[in-house]
């Protein structure tokens, strides 16, 4: 299965912070964002992953990320010209995808949870598509699936106001090969954009879209505002303080998946010099963590 971070769009909700810097660079405590999310992937099992970014910004991601090797993975990049739309990501990446399933986040999305990556690497080969459902307080600002009352998915709606449900859709979706084709024939909506929520509708309509509940031991948090920004680093600095184990690095989901070797892990580590973010990874040869 492959792998796609999304990680272009305007990022105006966060100016002036964005006008010069792209959103998934964001610290978010003491990593860039993008960390988290290709760290899902990458406790997912996934290890072929293509990075998209805005013309701009893609020398940086480059700089950031390198090619993969270090942490046992392939990243390749691609550019998305113009934000047009989640579902564009199918698109830009139909080459990279070839014949294969493939699973795609959103750059911004930061998940963390005991048992997830286990819970991920069930989907490897996925019939039709896999998503999941995040109970929220503000439903409205997502997609949002609706059940019926034997709790099967009945319909997603994008951004309903009201909402009919309070369960909204987080931005890490499984596919089979067929979303390349049902990305390559959709129209953009009333606002403008290639809506991942008609890919999901697409799926849903012919049955194949299987819709799994995140529960309350997963937190999936937003950052789309100076305050979520500010709650997600607290949220990892509280984790890694009181625990000291660390929250969305890809270096840690690559030595405990057996992706990389201590000598390697070492190596990934000095590269950070010496910031502290270095100096975990470093305990972690002397203190393994537990298998992921
Ligand atoms: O976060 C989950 C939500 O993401 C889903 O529940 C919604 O169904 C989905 O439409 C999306 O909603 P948002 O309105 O939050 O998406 P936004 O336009 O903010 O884009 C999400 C991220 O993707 C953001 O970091 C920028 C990036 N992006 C967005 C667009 C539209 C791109 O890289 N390219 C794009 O064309």
């Amino acid at each position: 299965m492959k792998g796609i971070v999304l990680a272009g769009g305007a990022g105006t909700r966060l100016a002036p912070l964005t006008t010069a810097v792209s959103k998934q660079l964001m610290p978010v405590y003491n990593k860039p964002m993008i960390y988290y999310p290709l760290s899902t992937l990458m406790s997912a099992g996934i290890r072929d992953i293509l990075i998209i970014t805005t013309p701009d910004s893609q020398a940086l991601f480059r700089r950031l990320l390198l090619d993969g090797s270090q942490v046992g993975c392939a990243f390749s990049y691609a550019v998305q010209e113009a934000p047009r739309g989640l579902a564009d990501a199918f698109r830009v990446g139909r080459a990279f995808i070839g014949d294969d399933s493939v699973a795609l986040i959103l750059g911004d999305n930061i998940f963390f949870g005991y048992g997830l990556g286990r819970l991920l690497r069930s989907i490897r080969e996925p019939d039709g598509g896999v998503i999941f459902a995040y109970r929220v307080r503000n439903p409205e600002d997502y997609g949002v699936v609706v059940f019926d009352a034997a709790g099967k998915a009945v319909d997603i709606i994008e951004k309903p106001r009201p909402a009919p449900s309070p369960y909204a859709v987080p931005g890490l979706y499984f596919y089979d090969n067929t979303v390349v084709d049902i990305a390559a024939s959709l129209k953009p909506s009333a606002r403008g954009e290639l809506e991942i929520t008609d890919v999901n509708r697409t799926y849903l309509q012919h049955g194949k879209l299987h819709v799994k509940v995140l529960g309350a031991g997963v937190a999936w948090l937003d950052t789309g505002s100076f305050d979520t920004l500010m709650k997600a680093a607290h949220f990892v600095e509280v984790l890694e303080a009181r625990q000291g184990i660390l929250v969305g690095s890809i270096e840690e989901v690559a030595y405990r998946m057996g992706y990389i070797s201590a000598e390697e892990l070492e190596k990934a580590a000095l590269r950070y010099g010496k910031s502290a973010y270095g100096q975990m990874l470093l305990n972690l040869i002397q203190d393994p963590p537990l298998p992921l």
